[in-house]
């Protein structure tokens, strides 16, 4: 996701811009660029790839002496990530850096072009810097022009705007996507997306609030509320410790990426999703054609989202899709047809088994997919093509929020290959697309919820072990349910379908087994519902996850009533990740780093 820093004051700005910058780089980038206005000059750089290119290009700048700067790390969404792309843009004396999406830039451009204006960029934010240079031609000051710019600009923002004709002041709004200003008592002002890159250089930050517009220079902070009322910052202390301030509070990485999964699944679907149809503007027609099946291929969490996709494929798709575990796939000597599209899946893009993988189909001429949280990774690099899960970084060793977007991508692209295919029909498509709108929603981590199985957890530290039970896409998520326990808390915990139970796994049912149930109301209930009594029956301790109440359970975590299976799946996958959290939390283990795991399997 695009980062924002911005600087006023006397020190070196080039340097604090860049190492801002550097503190962003966690949230993903393709190009970066900064802009400095000092002693009546504007100098700007940019530069596509990571920041040593920008580095390397501002080499030769010097910095001196009052100064203001922007810059900006750039997650391309319009346009591809090309230096002309990349931000500050520019108008004729000002330029403007953006994180979030400009949902009326179209209509604005038109007109602006209509006026005369030349754009440089395909991007949504370089209206916002033409649109301000209009308005200042017929207002009284900058600020007046920047106010009725942002009254203009419709969507999701957080801007900075330096301009010549206010040689000392940066404009900022903020609505929707996150910013800070932080002071010091050297009369300096710093801008960021997140408190990292303040840490050291401020000593109180205001964090904006949604609707938040208004300007700094050297002797003011002055903020305006969307109703424009002025009104007085609101500054906390800014911790000193790094890494506590990059968790936000949160008391793991973990934690903390599962309560973001609902804004990194907006991510996920922006841009993709029309009223009627799923865009993917990365699979074209010369990908697609003449594929008569799919084959998913991944290791562990990543593996879990391509068992569920599998159901999805061919359910909505009717496309033949069959699955792989890479470890298994590297040395079966496997049968690849050309008819059919290789897909690899992997948060890391690093993942050696995968690779491996990937390579072997492209060897065999096969179409190859890969769909990647890493842009730049050595899967995205090799594969013929990419859809990004845009989740941001992941810190966590168990992963969260990667395995969210995964899921995410392939319920659209289940939906975008069942159009291509002619599988369902328009309405179904759209009633989905609705659906699909609804998964930010679904994965809010409700505090109710949290508490409840923080108290629920200290019972479920002991036994023998435990079997987490679904059916259909339920049991990939119960799959993915027991790995994420066993990962942080040491416990043993298998995933099973519920209809398998009674094939052997039962012999072990006593009060000591813990089954974990997935019950959705839209999905096989009544089937599912049979599964866990013939447990209860035999004194199994049953803890039952439904929307419908079920009494023979001994704990019941209840999710919201959803109106369909998928949001289900999406409500129960926050309870199993909130369950297994909370009891490594209470067995003193290491959530963020799990005993001999590593964030990436890069060895065999
Ligand atoms: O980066 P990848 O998605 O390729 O990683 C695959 C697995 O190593 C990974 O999902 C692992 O199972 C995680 N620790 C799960 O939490």
């Amino acid at each position: 996701m695009c980062g924002i820093v911005g600087y006023l004051g006397k020190k070196n700005s080039k340097e604090i811009l860049l190492s801002g910058l550097k503190e962003l780089e966690y949230r993903g980038y393709d190009s970066a660029g900064i802009a400095v206005l000092q002693n009546d000059k504007f100098d700007s750089f940019k530069a596509i790839g990571k920041l040593i290119n920008l580095e390397e290009k501002t080499k030769e700048f010097v910095t001196q002496g009052f100064s203001i700067g922007i810059g900006h790390t750039r997650w391309a969404t319009h346009g591809k990530p090309t230096e002309l792309n990349a931000h500050p843009h520019v108008g004729s004396e000002s330029y403007v850096v953006h994180n979030g999406i400009i949902e009326n830039y179209a209509e604005l451009k038109k007109e602006l072009i209509a006026d005369g204006v030349t754009f440089l960029s395909q991007t949504d934010t370089e209206v916002i810097v033409h649109q301000f240079e209009k308005n200042l031609k017929t207002s009284t000051s900058a600020f007046e022009a920047f106010k009725k710019t942002i009254s203009e600009i419709q969507g999701a923002y957080a801007t900075l705007l330096v301009t010549k004709s206010e040689k000392e002041t940066i404009f900022f709004a903020k609505n929707g996507s996150p910013m800070l200003v932080g002071i010091n008592d050297e009369n300096e002002k710093y801008f960021a997306s997140s408190d990292t890159p303040l840490i050291g250089k401020c000593t109180d930050v205001n964090y904006f609030e949604d609707g938040d517009y208004g300007y700094v220079t050297p002797d003011e902070l002055t903020i305006f509320t969307n109703e424009d009322v002025k009104k007085e910052p609101l500054f906390t202390k800014l911790s000193t410790n790094k890494l506590s301030a990059q968790k936000d509070g949160y008391r793991f990485f973990m934690e903390k990426e599962i309560y973001e999964q609902s804004s990194v699944i907006a991510d996920t679907l922006l841009g993709r999703l029309c009223d009627d149809e799923v865009l993917f503007d990365e699979l074209d027609d010369a990908l697609l054609e003449g594929i008569n099946e799919i084959k998913l291929c991944a290791c562990g969490t990543s593996y879990h989202s391509a068992l569920t996709a599998s159901y999805l494929f061919e359910r909505y798709a009717k496309i033949k899709t069959t699955i792989e575990v890479a470890s298994e796939f590297r040395y079966r000597q496997p049968i690849m047809t050309k008819d059919t599209l290789f897909v690899v899946i992997s948060q890391s893009g690093e993942t050696a088994d995968t690779l491996e993988t990937l390579k072997m189909a492209k060897a065999a001429g096969l179409k190859t997919l890969v769909i990647c949280n890493v842009d730049n990774s050595s899967m995205v690099r090799l594969a013929d093509a990419c859809v990004l899960t845009r989740a941001g970084v992941e810190k966590g060793v168990a992963s969260t929020k990667a395995f969210a977007t995964q899921v995410t991508v392939f319920w659209m692209m289940s939906l975008y290959l069942a159009k291509r295919n002619n599988a369902l029909s328009s309405q179904d498509i759209v009633s989905q697309i609705k659906l699909l709108r609804e998964i930010p929603k679904s994965v809010k981590v409700d505090d109710e919820m949290h508490e409840r199985i923080k108290r629920l957890s200290k019972r479920y530290l002991h036994g023998h072990g435990f079997f987490f039970i679904g059916r259909d896409v339920f049991y990939p998520l119960a799959l993915e349910g027991a790995l994420k326990l066993k990962e942080i808390s040491y416990l043993h915990a298998e995933g099973y379908p519920s209809g398998e139970m009674k094939h052997g796994p039962i012999a072990l049912a006593d009060p000591e087994l813990f089954t974990i149930a997935l019950l959705p109301q839209h999905l096989l209930y009544e089937k599912a519902k049979s599964n866990v009594e013939e447990l209860s029956a035999r004194d199994s301790t049953i803890c039952a996850i439904s929307s419908v109440n079920f009494d023979k359970a001994d704990d019941f975590i209840p999710i919201k009533k959803c109106s369909h299976y998928m949001l289900e799946f999406f409500e129960m996958m926050v309870v199993l990740q909130v369950f297994s959290l909370e009891i490594s939390i209470r067995l003193g283990n290491d959530v963020d780093m799990p005993r001999n795991l590593a964030k990436s399997v890069t060895v065999e």
